[in-house]
């Protein structure tokens, strides 16, 4: 079955196929039915309308940009005329989408290969990035590794990679841009974060405690930069439905329970993520730092 009409109701037999098929392969998107609890599908824009005009040309940095919410952010800020560099392990996604884009927008961003966890090879890809577009002054610290994890597995060589992917490069890439950012005379960081630690999450201590700290260095290199004008912000988002947490995590049950809890009754996907972060990057919000931005549709 495919559901392409908006709310055409899913029947209960089909509800499990055309949740996991097609949640990503079309435009309609599911939605609970706030009267009737049932799953229904929709169709709709997905990227903020907004035009950012200071953000045409601005030099954009983006870790993990090549799938999930980060692949969104690299589309969102190439369709603002921004020129992106993102950084990304995974070198198959990554190629595809610079790809897609350069074919859909005609402006190719910039992908710089590399494992975030190599300090020196994090600060070279942020050394090329500036070198390809001028000094960086959008940093967007996206990538993470969300696998899930028991106490009594965690090994310490596990802790330490787990915060080497998670905390430890939002540090490295900050202070790899922050010169740049004061001759250009500021800038913005943004750091994801993430509901789960707020939520008392069982099942990765290890991600829950890095993103806590992600807070903590949000509001600390506010607090430093700050004179040079340089702003950093966290966005803390709720469960954005990507390909990963599509293949890994979800199941219809876990999704429609959650959903059922969020104000808005409408499945978060990667596109809606977007808005906030270019909102925080612009001067539109030029006198907004230290905060965390809590995009979850009304759960918490
Ligand atoms: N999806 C959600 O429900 C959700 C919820 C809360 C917070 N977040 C946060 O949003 C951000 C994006 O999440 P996502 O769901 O899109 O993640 P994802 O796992 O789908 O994508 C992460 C990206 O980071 C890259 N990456 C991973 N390890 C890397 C490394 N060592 N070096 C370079 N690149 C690496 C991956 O290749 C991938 O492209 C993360 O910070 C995550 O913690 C996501």
């Amino acid at each position: 079955m495919r559901a392409v009409h908006a709310y055409s109701a899913v029947r209960p037999w089909d509800a499990q196929r055309t949740l996991l098929q097609l949640m990503f392969a079309h435009d309609p998107y599911p939605k609970i039915d706030p009267i009737f609890g049932v799953m229904r599908w929709e169709t709709r824009k997905m990227m903020p309308s907004a035009d950012f005009a200071d953000l045409k040309g601005a030099s954009v940095l983006i870790t993990g940009g090549g799938s999930g919410i980060g692949a969104a952010l690299t589309e969102g800020f190439v369709r603002q005329g921004a020129n992106v560099a993102f950084i990304d392990i995974a070198e198959g996604p990554s190629t595809l989408l610079a790809d897609r884009i350069e074919k859909e927008f005609g402006r190719r961003p910039l992908y710089l290969k590399t494992d975030l966890r190599d300090i020196e090879a994090l600060r070279a890809s942020a050394a090329k990035a500036a070198q390809a577009h001028g000094d960086v002054t959008v940093l967007i610290n996206n990538a993470a590794w969300d696998e899930r994890h028991a106490v009594e597995d965690v090994t310490v060589e596990f802790w330490d990679n787990n915060q080497a992917i998670n905390l430890r490069p939002h540090f490295f890439t900050a202070q790899a841009v922050a010169p740049g950012m004061k001759r250009a005379g500021g800038g913005s960081i943004i750091n994801f974060t993430s509901t789960s630690y707020l939520i008392n999450h069982p099942d990765m201590p290890a991600y829950t405690a890095a993103k806590a700290g992600i807070l903590g260095l949000t509001k600390g290199l506010a607090g430093k930069l700050g004179p040079d004008r340089i702003r950093v912000n966290a966005v803390a988002p709720g469960w954005v439905i990507t390909e990963r947490q599509q293949e890994r995590w979800v199941t219809e049950g876990a999704l429609a329970a959650h959903v059922a809890k969020q104000c808005i009754k409408e499945v978060m996907r990667p596109d809606d993520m977007v808005g906030t972060v270019l909102f925080l990057a612009s001067d539109a919000s030029r006198m907004l730092t230290a905060q965390m931005l809590i995009v979850d549709g009304g759960f918490l």
